[in-house]
C-alpha cells in the first residue's frame, strides 16, 4: 500500500484514546504593561493573551483527528472543576467524541499553566510552570465508571491508543488488566505508558528508548545495536510486534524476533520536540488500524513527527497532506 492509500483508508476508522487527558494553559504576559504592586513588592503578569490546547492523551486525541478518521472517542476522568469544563470544551471543538470522558468529584484535572512574559524585545521568557495534578490513587468508584465506559465502546471500535502517563492516573492496574484483555480478545491496541511499559501483554508497546530500557531493567542506552538486543525481549513479553522510538535516530521495529531501522526525517533549523511522542504514537495507530505494514506504519510515524516538531512553541499536529509533502521523495 502507498502513504496515501494508507492514509485515505483511515476516514473509515473508529479510534479509542483511553489515559491520561490534560490541558495545557499558555498565558501570555506583556510586562511592558506591568505596574508594581501597592501590597507586595513584586510587579504582577499582565496577561494579554491565553490559550488553551488539549495535552497527553488530548494530544493524542488531536493528532488522531487531525488525520480524519470516522470518529475519536475520549476516554478518560477530568476533575470537577474549571479546568475539566475548559479540556472538555477544547476538545469538543477540536472534534473529539467526548461523552466518555468521566467527570468525577474525587479528581483534579490535569493542568499545565505556563506563564509567558514579554517585554520590550522579542525574547519570550518562561516561568515556572503551574501544576495540578492527583497526588491519590484513582477511586474504585472511578475505576468501575471507566471500566463501563471501555466496555460500552470497545465493541465498536477498530483501534484504542493507551496513553499512560500519570503516576495516579486513570490507568489503573485493573484498567491495564481490561486492555490487556481486550487485546487478548483481538482489538488491536497501541500503548504508550512512561512508567509502566513493561507490564502489558497482548498488545502492541511503543516505548521511547529510555522506556524500553527500564521497563527491562538495562542500563538505558540510544544506541540502535543495543535497542536492537533489546526489542525482541519486550515482544517476547508481549506476544506483539515491537516499536521503539529513539528521538533524532528515528525508531527501530521489532516483529517476529527480527529488527529493522527506520531512520528519522533529517530537520534542518530550528525543531520543538515536545509532542513528538504522541504524534508519532497517531500516525503509527492510524496506519496499522487501516491494514498498513508495521515498517509503512512506523516510517509514517516518523513522517507524521517531522511535521510537527517543525511547528514552535506549539505540541502542534499533522494532516494527511503535511505528512504526505514529507514523505516524497
Ligand atoms: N530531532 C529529531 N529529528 C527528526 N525526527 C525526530 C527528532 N526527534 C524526534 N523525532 C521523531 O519523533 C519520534 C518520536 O520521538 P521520541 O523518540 O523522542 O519520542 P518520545 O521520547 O516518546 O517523545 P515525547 O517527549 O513526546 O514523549 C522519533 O521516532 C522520530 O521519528
Ligand atoms: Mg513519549
Amino acid at each position: 500500500m502507498d502513504f496515501a492509500a494508507i492514509l485515505q483508508s483511515v476516514c473509515k476508522l473508529r479510534i479509542g484514546v483511553i489515559g491520561d487527558f490534560c490541558l495545557d494553559v499558555y498565558w501570555h504576559a506583556d510586562m511592558r504593561r506591568s505596574e508594581l504592586s501597592r501590597e507586595t513588592p513584586h510587579f504582577p503578569l499582565p496577561i494579554v493573551e491565553e490559550r488553551l490546547s488539549p495535552g497527553g492523551a488530548g494530544n493524542v486525541a488531536a493528532n488522531l483527528y487531525a488525520l480524519r478518521p470516522a470518529t475519536v472517542h475520549c476516554i478518560g476522568l477530568v476533575g470537577r472543576d474549571w479546568r475539566g469544563s475548559a479540556l472538555l470544551e477544547t476538545l469538543a471543538a477540536i472534534g473529539t467524541d467526548t461523552s466518555a470522558l468521566i467527570v468525577s468529584p474525587n479528581r483534579v484535572t490535569n493542568t499545565y499553566i505556563k506563564p509567558l512574559r514579554k517585554g520590550l524585545t522579542d525574547v519570550v521568557y518562561e516561568d515556572p510552570r503551574l501544576d495540578f495534578t492527583n497526588y491519590t490513587p484513582t477511586s474504585p468508584e472511578d475505576e468501575r465508571r471507566l471500566v463501563e465506559a471501555l466496555e460500552r465502546l470497545a465493541s465498536e471500535l477498530d483501534v484504542l491508543c493507551v496513553c499512560d502517563q500519570m503516576p495516579f492516573g486513570c490507568i489503573t492496574p485493573m484498567i491495564r488488566q481490561h486492555i490487556i484483555e481486550l487485546g487478548k480478545n483481538g482489538l488491536t491496541v497501541l500503548v504508550d505508558s512512561r512508567d509502566h511499559i513493561g507490564e502489558y501483554r497482548h498488545v502492541i508497546i511503543k516505548p521511547n528508548a529510555v522506556e524500553a530500557c527500564r521497563a527491562l531493567n538495562l542500563p538505558v542506552t540510544t544506541e540502535i545495536p543495543l535497542l536492537f538486543q533489546a526489542a525482541p525481549s519486550l515482544e517476547k513479553l508481549t506476544g506483539k510486534p515491537v516499536i521503539i522510538t529513539d528521538g533524532e535516530q528515528g525508531c527501530i521495529i521489532c516483529e517476529k524476533g527480527v529488527c529493522t531501522h527506520i531512520p528519522a526525517v533529517k530537520v534542518a533549523g530550528e525543531i520543538d520536540i515536545c509532542g513528538a511522542g504522541d504524534t508519532f504514537l497517531s500516525a503509527f495507530s492510524c496506519a496499522i488500524g487501516a491494514g498498513a505494514s508495521l515498517q509503512d506504519a512506523a516510517k509514517l510515524g516518523c513522517y507524521a513527527s517531522a511535521v510537527t516538531i517543525r511547528k514552535l512553541k506549539t505540541t502542534g499536529t499533522a494532516s494527511p497532506e503535511e505528512i504526505l509533502n514529507v514523505a516524497k521523495p
